[in-house]
């Protein structure tokens, strides 16, 4: 077999999926391929379709229509092959609270059938990932949500998946408990994992994944990497510019309003600092209005000390993108 061509079929293959009850349509026509190794995160507010997709893809409920296939499997049809091939991390988490760590890891992995040598091994390696390796034999009714969310991670992970399905993650932990599962993500990542994941959170999905999908009424209405995403929405970047004094300020004030396109974009000054702050306008790109104002203080000999790009983030993006789609 041609292994550089299997590397490059995605892990993850969703076509046209839709789940519809009676007449609403809660997933609609979604198509997303995933890369191995790939983070994907899916961002959407509440009931935009995400927790009804992660169910259909890991068979919890079936599809209305269109289909998905799982490292090569068709989820339709192989329906219990597919089970070995993903873990999943489901928004409640789904941990037996009057048993121990490692209880919970066990009994997990006879239902799975793995023989007890290697299910002790395996248990004891992913609890020394977790940072669990002392708690091993407390209640798990005892741990914070971290520890609990950490441990749901590892049981997800025990039937070695080639793909882990993650719905909100870090739902209701402290930002440092957060921190500490972005960086098991991360080194799930490194050893190969695929891994589609679901958040409110947008500095969530822009720390960890490659790509980020935006899903509103069931629909994805805009994908990439977060580059191609501040593109898009180019017009919530502002530009810092400061200048030498203010008499150069006052020059650019000047000009900036004679100027027919520039004038088009909001502007604030600040007349303490001698700077100005300027969202980039709708209309042109972020390199063509690059163009213009860096020939603008050129051609008018305006000095300035500092000029920066102040980046969107993807709350700013989110945001935008919510308006352009209802203007
Ligand atoms: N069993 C069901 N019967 C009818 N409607 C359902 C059912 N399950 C989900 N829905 C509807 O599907 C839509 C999407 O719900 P879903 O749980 O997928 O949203 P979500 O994006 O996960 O939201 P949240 O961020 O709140 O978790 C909602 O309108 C919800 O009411
Ligand atoms: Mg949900």
């Amino acid at each position: 077999m041609d292994s550089t061509k299997t590397a490059k079929l995605p892990s993850v293959r969703i076509t046209d999926l839709t789940k519809k009850y009676e007449e609403r349509i809660c997933v609609d026509k979604l198509n997303i391929e995933i890369m191995p190794g790939e983070i994907y995160s899916l961002l959407g507010e509440n009931g935009a379709g995400k927790t009804t997709t992660i169910n259909m893809l890991t068979t919890l409920i079936k599809p209305t229509s269109g289909s998905f296939y799982l490292s090569n499997f068709d989820g339709l049809k192989d329906r219990e092959k597919i089970k070995g091939v993903f873990g999943v991390v489901s928004q409640d988490v789904a941990i037996y609270q009057e048993l121990t760590a490692f209880e919970n890891l066990y009994f997990l992995g006879q239902m799975y059938g793995i023989k007890k040598q290697e299910l002790y091994n395996r248990i004891t390696k992913l609890l020394q990932d977790a940072n669990l390796l002392n708690r091993a034999n407390d209640l798990v009714g005892n741990f914070s949500g971290g520890m609990q969310r950490k441990l749901t991670i590892a049981m997800a992970m025990l039937n070695k998946p080639k793909i882990l399905f993650m719905d909100e993650p870090t739902v209701g932990l402290d930002p440092k408990s957060r921190r500490q599962i972005w960086q098991t993500l991360k080194q799930l990542q490194e050893s190969g994992i695929t891994i589609l994941l679901t958040t409110h959170y947008l500095d969530e999905a822009q720390a960890l994944s490659n790509r980020i999908g935006i899903i509103r009424e069931g629909k994805l209405i805009v994908e990439g990497n977060i580059d191609y995403l501040r593109d898009k929405i180019h017009a919530v970047s502002n530009i810092m510019l400061k200048f030498i004094d203010h008499n150069n300020l006052e020059k650019f004030k000047k000009l900036f309003q004679d100027s027919s396109i520039l004038k088009l974009s909001p502007v604030k000054h600040d007349e303490i600092q001698d700077s100005v702050m300027i969202k980039t306008p709708k209309n042109i790109s972020l390199d063509e209005f690059f163009n213009i104002l860096y020939k603008l203080l050129a051609d008018n000999n305006i000095s300035y000390s500092y000029f920066s790009v102040l980046e969107p983030n993807l709350e700013d993006i989110f945001i935008a993108i919510t308006e352009l789609e209802n203007p």
